[in-house]
């Protein structure tokens, strides 16, 4: 742990947070998604407690989309052991115009950039001791997954340089995939073009290979999930719950659920598979919540049945109600007995009827 701590010391943080997480909305409407509480904090506080046990201090956030939402929540960082600057862009400059956007912010020669909605268990100590190992100019982790099939492929040699970025296919080479963690020189980042919108997928990594610079793999098969689906976004928080997926930051013991202060929690309501129940939050007698976010100050009803979903600040979910992989905006109200399921989204303050909306036949 000392070891960990002292290794990266000498390294900048930078979270890529700008994103407008457009398939999380409508819960990306109000805030943006590493700011979504997640297992009873915002998402970013997960990520930061990594970043923190690793040894690393100087933190800086590339923000645009509803940059004052993460300065009014961290400030300079200090609450949380850090130093945080922030880098605002006027328009979204892409992840790796992003990156090198923070470049005069750097006190260091080596800097480990994190996608801000990736959740991973790689151990960073270890990513920056392959970094070093290999005298690279850029390091990328790759996790190893059970279907490579939904990402593009990164395939590397016996010595770990990596040989290429494949687009996503049928038959991908090899299971290790771009996890969006990645360790950059000094002299790598400064090399992407400033001002401009950049990708570092498409642009800046297959640039660097086509260059002949050192890029490398760190390979691992630790767990991994990029929260940007309402899927993954209640299966990541409910992994923290659990206690499956890694963080210093849970605000509370893992377990079953989580229950936040202030929130009231009926004696015969059932909450399993790492629900959380946010602050101020209420679920009436007789309700089923499971795998599920619920976010603070909003009310489940009594015998209401809620599986792998999120329901937003303030919405209410009526009684008898069932709510299956949707996804409820703030203050919205879903009447008693109405059956959402398969991936519907309710947006910000629409009100449904008791009865209104049904999947099966009877009334
Ligand atoms: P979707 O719109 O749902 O695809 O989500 P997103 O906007 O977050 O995009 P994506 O998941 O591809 O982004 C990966 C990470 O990079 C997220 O943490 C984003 O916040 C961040 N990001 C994406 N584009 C930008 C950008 O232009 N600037 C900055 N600073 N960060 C970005």
């Amino acid at each position: 742990m000392t070891q960990a701590r002292k290794g990266a010391t000498d390294v900048d943080a930078v979270v890529l947070v700008g994103g407008k997480g457009t398939r999380l909305r409508p819960l990306t409407l109000s805030a943006p998604k590493p700011m979504l509480p997640t297992a009873g904090v915002p998402f970013l506080e997960h990520l930061l407690s990594r970043i923190r046990a690793a040894g690393m201090t100087h933190v800086v956030l590339g923000t645009s989309y509803k940059a004052e939402t993460f300065t009014e929540y961290f400030g300079d960082g200090s609450a949380h052991g850090l130093e945080i600057e922030y880098v605002v862009e006027d328009s979204p400059l892409g992840t790796g115009g992003a990156i090198r956007n923070v470049a005069d912010r750097l006190r260091h020669d080596t800097a480990m950039i994190f996608n801000g909605d990736i959740l991973s268990g790689v151990d960073l100590g270890d990513l920056l001791s392959t970094h070093r190992r290999t005298s690279a100019d850029v390091t990328l982790h790759l996790v190893k997954v059970a279907d490579p099939r939904a990402f593009g492929s990164v395939p590397t040699g016996k010595d770990g340089r990596v040989q290429a970025f494949l687009e996503k296919t049928n038959s991908p080479p090899t299971d290790q995939i771009n996890a969006g963690c990645y360790v950059f020189s000094r002299a790598a980042l400064e090399d992407i073009p400033a001002g401009q919108v950049v990708s570092v997928e498409r642009e800046t990594f297959p640039g660097l290979l086509a260059a002949g610079a050192r890029v490398f793999g760190h390979v691992d098969s630790t767990y991994w999930l990029d929260l940007g689906t309402p899927a993954a976004f209640v299966r990541g928080s409910a992994d923290l719950v659990l206690g499956t997926a890694p963080t210093a930051a849970l605000p509370g013991p893992t377990g079953a659920s989580l229950v936040l202060p202030g929130a009231t929690v009926a004696d015969d309501a059932i909450l399993t598979a790492g629900t959380t129940i946010g602050a101020g939050a209420s679920v009436a007698a007789g309700a089923h919540v499971t795998q599920s976010v619920v976010f603070a100050d909003a009310q489940i009803g009594a015998g209401a049945r809620v599986e792998n979903s999120v329901i937003g600040a303030g919405a209410r979910i009526g009684a008898d109600a069932i709510v299956v992989d949707a996804v409820i905006g703030d203050g919205a109200v879903v009447g008693d007995r109405c059956e959402l399921l398969s991936g519907v989204r309710v947006w910000p303050g629409v009100q449904l009827p008791d009865g209104g909306v049904r999947f099966s036949a009877d009334a």
